[in-house]
């Protein structure tokens, strides 16, 4: 085989694995396979750039080049759809259709996402541009980070597709890697994405692609625009498209009468909770493109489409004060105290003000109707201000305060930051809890014996005033303390002696080091031998390491050159805690053994490459399709449809990964 061959063998074949994994989510080689058979590819395009392609797999990786983006003019303008949030709208939309065609109509119905619209062009089977909506007549060209995305196809599977066509749908972040995402962003303290749309438009606009690359957006495209089409029919398209290599949703419907539309949106406005990405309605679509080109548009939007929004739940309720938390970085949250209110299944007595800026643009004053939000947010947030009802009674207006609330120092605001902090890191008290709380936490030393109570009270009975003090408490010294008997205070102590086999990696991420979370701890870990190596690495060395910056550096170099922090670590280590790199001790056993077990969807407590690991250490197999060899399927969140309906045929077993952790613990 000639060199070029080779090349073309390797990435076929990585394509085709890509679209198993991502799209159908249904591996046919292991990871190692798949990044084995990467790495030749990488040598051989460094080796023969002559044979240079820009739809290479080797693309998805991403580079570190900084770049603008060029402005690109749509070739079919991206128009909006009108929007409604009423029952009555989406009748009179339907009225509107059935006047104007005068003639039998279908109506495709489908989840209105919630991401960042993208839209792709493909010339003879190849991607060739991914562009943003911009204004609607030109985007922004984001093509190489697009190409970071695998459920994108860059080259397009068969050969039934028309030679020249657009595809438009939706970037969106799944709501499991948001999560996991804004947790280390916290650990970081790097201000959180506020929803899974910012975060993907934000991401898609990086300069620098492998960020993209790491942040594992998926898309669902949803409009197909060309002058070849195969049918008539919107959704036939898309079904054809979906043999092309895209991932179009499960959950169209195409629906002959008014009836059926709110069924199918009463159905989906309890049903999108459990839904892995954000949606905020529903659309619906004239289905014949002939009889959507006799309606038309107006000015900003098409006539044959509507788009029908969930109402964002919101409450309106009184602002009675601002209180101030102080955070174990010292950073000031903060809080709206509210009246109790019921929001989407939950009391809401209190409300996340984020920062001075917010609550300035906000002009909050105390007695203010003020609405609150949960929609996609994580915690709810105050979105606006009645000021109707303000009349002649206007309370004070809210000042953000210049002095800690718990030790009184003065408050500082670093530049380029919208948080202000306390800087009495040593003896400011909820700064050291909440290093306490922080270190005992399950991602950290996972000291489940005790809890924030706990470390409460200790700290407040002088029993510890920092981490180091719990390593020499006694069960006499617990039992001191009210409410606490001999069997806790053993369980506590236990609890506190199990946490010295906690791997090293896990003790960096506990001892709280700005900006260091749980990924930067594990890449440090494995990038130095021990806390020693750490302590006298320079900016510069720490920068060698994968994923540190300069921030991150200088943030490490700081906490070292702390004499209080060197000397804290000395005590960790003097009672015994793990500040060397180790071989993970491994824990087999045969409980697996024999068994073939299929690994499907998302998860939360290990990666899929954890989970494979275990299965190997246990025993077990792993196998990358369901058959009637299959002894049990691990699954995690968003399972494909397709393995379902498979495992439900040959009656395979599914289940969690909680009830997979119980049964090999
Ligand atoms: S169709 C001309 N279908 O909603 C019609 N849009 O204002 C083109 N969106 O910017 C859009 N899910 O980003 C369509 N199933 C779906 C959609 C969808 C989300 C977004 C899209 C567009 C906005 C409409």
């Amino acid at each position: 085989m000639t060199v070029k061959e080779t090349i073309d063998r390797l990435r076929s074949e990585l394509h085709r694995h890509n679209y198993n994994y991502y799209v159908l989510n249904s591996p046919e080689i292991s990871d190692k396979e798949f990044d084995d058979m990467m790495s030749e590819l990488q040598d051989l395009e460094r080796e023969n750039p002559e044979y240079q392609d820009n739809n290479s797999p080797t693309m998805r990786v991403g580079s570190d080049l900084n770049k603008n983006f060029t402005q690109v003019e749509h070739r079919y303008p991206m128009l909006s759809l009108g929007n409604t949030y009423s029952e009555s709208e989406v009748a009179d939309f339907y009225e509107r259709v059935q006047k104007g065609l005068n003639e039998d109509f279908e109506i495709c119905a489908e989840l209105k996402y919630d991401g960042t619209s993208i839209s792709l062009t493909y010339e003879n089977g190849k991607l060739i541009r991914a562009v943003t909506r911009g204004d609607g007549e030109k985007g922004d060209d984001v093509t190489d980070n697009v190409k970071t995305i695998r459920t994108i196809p860059l080259i397009l599977h068969g050969n039934n597709y028309p030679p020249l066509f657009e595809i438009r749908g939706e970037i969106l972040l799944p709501w499991v890697v948001f999560e996991k995402l804004n947790e280390e962003r916290e650990a970081r303290e790097e201000p959180l994405f506020a929803n899974p749309r910012n975060a993907a438009s934000g991401t898609l606009k990086s300069q620098n692609s492998s960020v993209v690359a790491s942040r594992k957006l998926d898309a669902y495209l949803y409009y197909l625009l060309g002058e070849e089409l195969p049918y008539d029919g919107h959704y036939e398209n898309l079904q054809e498209a979906s043999k092309w290599g895209f991932k179009i949703s499960s959950h169209m419907k195409k629906c002959h009468s008014l009836a059926d539309i709110f069924n199918y949106i009463n159905y989906w406005d309890v049903e999108r909770k459990n839904l892995p990405v954000a949606t905020d309605g529903i659309v619906l679509k004239v289905n014949s493109i002939r009889q959507q080109r006799n309606l038309g548009f107006t000015a900003k939007s098409p006539r044959w489409a509507i788009a029908y929004k969930f109402q964002a739940e919101r409450a309106l309720t009184r602002l009675n004060k601002v209180t101030y938390q102080v955070g174990r970085t010292g950073a000031i949250t903060p809080v709206a105290n509210l009246d109790p209110v019921q929001l989407a299944g939950t009391v809401v007595k209190r409300a996340s003000l984020h920062n001075a800026d917010i609550i300035e643009n906000l002009d909050l004053h105390i007695g203010d109707m003020v609405y609150v939000e949960k929609g996609g947010e994580i915690i709810p947030k105050i979105t606006g201000v009645d000021k109707d009802t303000r009349g002649m009674l206007l309370g004070e207006k809210v000042k953000f305060i210049t002095r800690c609330p718990s030790c009184g120092s003065n408050l500082i605001r670093y530049e380029g930051e919208a948080a202000h902090y306390c800087t009495n890191e040593t003896a400011c008290p909820p700064q050291i809890k909440g290093k306490i709380e922080h270190f005992i936490s399950r991602k950290a030393m996972n000291i489940d014996s005790l809890g924030p109570e706990k470390v409460d009270a200790f700290y407040n009975s002088h029993l510890i005033k920092d981490v180091a003090d719990l390593y020499t408490l006694t069960v006499e010294d617990i039992k001191q303390l009210d409410r606490m008997g001999q069997k806790s205070a053993e369980n506590i102590i236990n609890g506190i002696a199990k946490s010295k086999e906690v791997p090293f990696e896990r003790v960096l991420f506990a001892l709280g080091i700005r900006f260091v979370g749980e990924t930067v701890a594990k890449k440090l870990a494995r990038s130095v031998k021990d806390i020693d190596e750490l302590q006298d690495a320079g900016i510069e060395m720490l920068k060698n390491i994968d994923e540190i910056g300069e921030k991150i550096a200088q943030s490490i170099v700081a906490y070292f050159q702390n004499a209080a922090n060197r000397i804290l670590v000395e005590r960790l280590k003097s009672v015994g805690l793990q500040f060397s790199r180790k071989e993970e001790a491994v824990n087999y056993s045969d409980k697996l053994s024999g068994q073939s077990i299929v690994i499907s969807g998302v998860f939360s407590k290990h990666s899929r490459d954890e989970y494979k690991d275990i299965i190997e250490k246990h025993g077990g197999k792993n196998s990358g399709s369901i058959s009637a060899k299959t002894s049990f399927i691990l699954a995690g969140e968003n399972m494909g449809p397709a393995k379902l309906e498979k495992a439900d045929k040959l009656g395979i077993k599914i289940i969690s990964e909680e009830e997979f952790i119980d049964l090999i613990s």
